[in-house]
């Protein structure tokens, strides 16, 4: 019985809760007097009979509930009284087409229903309208947000998007598409980071070059390149170990000037791009390591060590006598 009767208590409370958010709440004992409660939104009003908030129609279009008078009024006219910024968010979900909002109010902002990236902002008359644009429709630059409280372009991370979807990559943003033929494709100049994690990951469209790219929250930040090695060469992004790597590090067939091993014998072997100040170890047909000679010295191929120019046999030596 008791169990019973909390599941109701709880039961009320879910209803009335479910009522409260939805409906406006009437003064009690005020059963004799008809009640008006103007709607949030300004769009029209609600009475209350016999304690029950019972929703009127909306005021006809172009009119606003005044809060004052009690009466519907043309909207931005001296009666409206309605709070600025209330109207403008709700004018989304109106009928009314942006340009009949903006014709009503001509330095309206209004949100852009689904994409979170865009709003329309009436002020804004283009006498051409940019290509994947429309008449008052602009877009905040990558990686913002339009946010519907502050009705400006935040940082992503703090704008709820609500119901609008959520443009993570720069080529969802409309004005980073190619306008033309003669344009870098998107996914090159903004290359997603969605799915990858924070920090530095390679350029999908670069690999095994000098860039990569550094991502934060999915949002593409910036593209980087590898600085040069000690000894100025170019080094190159790695998408295996994701780090900048020297050119001795990288395989021939990414473009890198790794020591090929297959069938070398295990040790020291000559640079296969004969370089003479350094040689290339060996182990089992794998490169282990690139070694470089002591200042002064060059590889000696016959000896397989580092030794004196005239010490060395050809190409990398002048010692006479050596085996062809
Ligand atoms: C709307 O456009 C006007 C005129 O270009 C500009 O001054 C204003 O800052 C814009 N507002 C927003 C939120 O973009
Ligand atoms: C914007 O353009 C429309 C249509 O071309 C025009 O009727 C209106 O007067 C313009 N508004 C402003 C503020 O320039
Ligand atoms: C490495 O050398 C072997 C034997 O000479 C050759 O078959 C192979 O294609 C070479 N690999 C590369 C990546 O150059």
């Amino acid at each position: 019985m008791e169990a019973r009767c909390s599941i109701c208590v709880i039961l009320v409370c879910v209803l009335a809760k479910s009522i409260s958010q939805s409906e406006p709440r009437c003064k009690p004992d005020r059963n004799e007097e008809f009640e008006i409660i103007p709607k949030n939104d300004c769009t029209g009003w609600y009475l209350c009979v016999w304690g029950r908030p019972k929703e009127m129609p909306n005021c006809p279009k172009g009119s606003v509930f005044s809060r004052s008078a009690h009466v519907c009024v043309p909207i931005n006219s001296i009666f409206d009284d309605c709070p600025k910024g209330m109207g403008i968010i709700t004018t989304t979900k109106s009928p009314l087409t942006v340009e009949q909002q903006c014709s009503q109010d001509r330095t309206a902002i209004i949100p852009h229903p689904t994409e979170c990236q865009l709003y329309y902002n009436c002020s804004v008359n283009y006498t051409y309208v940019p290509r994947y644009f429309e008449q008052h429709l602009v877009e905040c630059t990558y990686p913002k947000l339009f946010s519907t409280d502050t009705l400006k372009c935040e940082d992503f991370d703090t704008v709820n998007c609500g119901n609008r979807r959520e443009a993570k990559s720069g080529c969802d943003y409309h004005a980073l598409q190619c306008p033309s033929s003669h344009c870098m494709p998107c996914y090159v100049r903004f290359p997603s980071c969605e799915m990858k994690q924070d920090g530095i990951n390679p350029h999908p469209e670069k690999l095994w070059s000098p860039f990569y790219i550094v991502c934060k929250n999915e949002r593409f930040m910036s593209e980087e390149r590898c600085p040069a090695d000690d000894e100025g060469h170019t080094q190159l992004f790695s998408p295996e170990t994701k780090l900048c790597t020297r050119l001795d590090f990288i395989s021939q067939e990414h473009g890198g000037l790794m020591k090929n091993c297959t069938g070398k014998v295990d040790g020291a072997n000559a640079d296969d791009f004969g370089r003479c100040d350094r040689y290339a170890e060996c182990q089992n047909g794998k490169f282990v390591n690139i070694v470089k000679c002591p200042s002064g010295l060059v590889f000696d191929t016959a000896e397989r060590k580092c030794v004196l120019g005239k010490d060395a046999c050809a190409p990398c030596g002048s010692k006479q006598g050596c085996r062809k």
